[in-house]
């Protein structure tokens, strides 16, 4: 979590550091924090409790000069979201001072020795601790800042990425990672440093993503150099970048939501792109590694969140073309279960930031264990994708909105093209079924297009709903999945308590809910299951159940039993979750606006998980 900025160069850099803060609040956005060398080599700092606004306020009349800075928009993990826990953190001398991406997990014992050696702590953080770390190390063992950095991140367990500056050496920022992003960007007579590339593409595209363990020195006027945390130099990999402005702004729309929601047309449209050809499926993740795909004996598929929901859809997928068996699995629960993986198991991690620490963690288990991993990620060169063996890019744009939209339609845009680009391979699949599938896909983006015509008629509904605590969410087979994603997506943004649950289980336990106060929505576009689904939603009337049924075009059946539908186009079963979203995304956007909720950055949490 978190976002850091920094700059070095010829300019003021109070307002690029604050513009990336802004860029990067998505990440983070309890407290945040500025640290400036000015003229004089004197460090100032400010810091404030809220979002970055806050803090530009508290600047307002306070000395922001200065060609050398960090910053920083919090996530807290470690001691409550206030001034004095806002980062940057100083040293006890206020020579140092650090801003941090992660969590150190040994602070206490180090804590404990520090305090031992008469250091004082002024807030609650681990990053604290490395500060004073890094500062009793440049003392006793009289060194450079960047030897003292190398040695107290040697001695810190955890995941980290920091700035740091020193007032002694005032054209140097250092700056380091392992398990948490930081993007070095190059620039004339400037460099740049972010959390990810978004706050440094208004000035260059030319980028540096550093490794784990890797240690970068920048100085004024001077090439970038980058060394392992062993001390020996790292080659430095000069990438550009394809990411463009506009594409972080939010386009007229009220929020980065709407916009996102409103965007996945084109988003399909550049996820598909190149991959449907004459009525076949190609993906060169998957031609360039066809033995493993054709001897693997299960698929395990690891993630997070919105993207373990997409993982679900794409275990029907990969069952139903690839006739491979697959197993799902939470990465927080998979990293700690000490997994059984083969050598001809394949581990499909999945994630949009590339960022997410517990999935990173599961990626790692499965390499240790001889597992070939493929990626499915949106964000280019981010750490996950860096990670995986393979793997195919999303290519959805930047999602800044917390609660993912595009990225989810994505992801299983691209896990049905990997079932059945798998599925062609293992000759698991018959032509004629691939060319009607990849037709389809096709025609998704319209599809879309013409679901997307709800937007008004949900926000009209969505008055009514505004007074419910809790919503039921009931789904079956391929839209059991899409039950699970509606309901996340209410909850994260409305704060209304929602439950999403496999249709029939509901008379197990749940169906004793049921109330004219509790919303169910029923998904039920017209597939296999319908004539169930129907029972399902005649047990939920008989108990004076509010029914809102997301249903394909035309079925009266349903429409005269529901209280409210909200119906798509007539689509393929299996393609039926990414059409079923868009209503489901817009009834919680358009409820959670209602309620007066901020719906980009809902409360405790943030768009990128990268602590555990
Ligand atoms: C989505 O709306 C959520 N905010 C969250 O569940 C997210 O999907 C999860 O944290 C995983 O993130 P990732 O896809 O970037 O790995
Ligand atoms: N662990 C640090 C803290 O609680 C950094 C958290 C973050 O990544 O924002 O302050």
């Amino acid at each position: 979590m978190c976002g850091i900025v920094g700059y070095i160069g010829d300019e003021q850099c109070y307002q690029i550091l604050i513009k990336g803060l802004h860029r990067l609040e998505y990440r983070g956005y309890d407290s945040a924090g500025v640290a400036l060398i000015d003229s004089n080599n004197n460090i100032n700092l400010y810091k404030s409790h809220g979002k970055v606004a806050a803090l530009e306020k508290f600047c307002e009349s306070k000395d922001v000069t200065g060609t050398i800075g960090i910053a920083h928009t919090r996530w807290a993990t470690h001691g409550e979201p206030n001034d004095v826990n806002a980062h940057p953190h100083m040293s006890q001398d206020s020579n140092i001072a650090i801003v941090h991406n992660g969590t150190i997990e040994n602070y206490k014992v180090l804590k404990q020795a520090l305090i031992e050696h008469g250091c004082e702590f002024r807030s609650e953080t681990d990053t604290e601790v490395l500060v004073q770390l890094i500062e009793y190390i440049k003392n006793s063992n009289k060194c450079s800042l960047l030897s003292a950095v190398r040695e107290a991140l040697n001695e810190v367990i955890g995941a980290y990425a920091i700035a740091v500056i020193d007032k002694n050496t005032p054209n140097t920022i250092i700056a380091a990672r392992k398990s948490s992003p930081l993007v070095i960007g190059i620039g004339e007579n400037a460099t740049y440093l972010a959390s990810d590339a978004t706050p440094i593409i208004d000035y260059t595209n030319k980028v540096v993503y550093l490794n784990d363990d890797e240690i970068a020195i920048i100085k004024k006027d001077e090439p970038l150099s980058v060394i392992k945390s062993n001390n020996e130099p790292s080659n430095i990999d000069i990438q550009t970048l394809k990411l463009s402005v506009s594409q972080l702004e939010k386009g007229g729309y009220p929020h980065f939501m709407l916009k996102e929601i409103f965007e996945q047309p084109n988003t399909l449209r550049d996820c598909i792109r190149g991959r449907v050809v004459n009525d076949q499926i190609q993906l060169s993740g998957v031609m360039d590694n066809k033995e493993r795909f054709m001897n693997a004996k299960r698929i395990i598929i690891v993630a997070c969140g919105t993207s373990w929901h997409a993982g679900l859809i794409g275990k029907r997928l990969l069952i139903d073309y690839a006739r491979i068996p697959v197993e799902v699995e939470y990465a927080s629960e998979f990293r700690y279960s000490n997994p059984v993986i083969n050598p001809d198991d394949i581990v499909i991690a999945i994630s949009q930031s590339g960022e997410t620490a517990d999935t990173l963690a599961a990626i790692q288990i499965a390499k240790e264990k001889g597992a070939f991993v493929y990626g499915v990620c949106n964000v280019v060169g981010s750490s996950i994708a860096r990670a995986t063996d393979s793997g195919t890019y999303i290519h959805v744009g930047p999602e800044i909105g917390v609660a993912s939209t595009k990225a989810f339609t994505g992801q299983v845009t691209v896990l049905t093209m990997l079932a059945i680009a798998i599925g062609q391979l293992r000759g698991t699949v018959d032509d004629q079924t691939v060319a009607k599938i990849a037709q389809s896909i096709r025609q998704m983006p319209e599809l879309i297009t013409e679901a997307l015509k709800l937007n008004k008629e949900i926000e009209r509904l969505s008055y009514t709903f505004t007074y419910a605590h809790n919503f039921l969410y009931l789904g079956r087979g391929y839209n059991f999945p899409s039950a699970l994603e509606g309901a996340l997506k209410l909850k994260e943004i409305s704060y209304i308590h929602a439950e999403g649950y496999p249709a029939a289980e509901m008379k197990h336990g749940p169906i004793a809910l049921i109330d004219h106060e509790l919303p169910t929505v029923f998904i039920a576009p017209s597939d296999e299951l319908h004539e169930k689904i129907i029972s399902n939603i005649q047990q939920v009337k008989a108990r004076g159940g509010a029914v809102i049924a997301v249903i394909t075009k035309g079925d009266q059946e349903i429409a005269n039993l529901a209280n409210f539908i909200l119906e798509i186009p007539e689509v393929p079963e299996c393609l039926s979750p990414i059409l079923v979203s868009i209503p489901l995304q817009l009834l919680a956007y358009h409820i959670a606006v209602k309620k007066g909720c901020n719906v980009d950055m809902p409360r405790n949490l943030a768009k990128s998980v990268t602590v555990e």
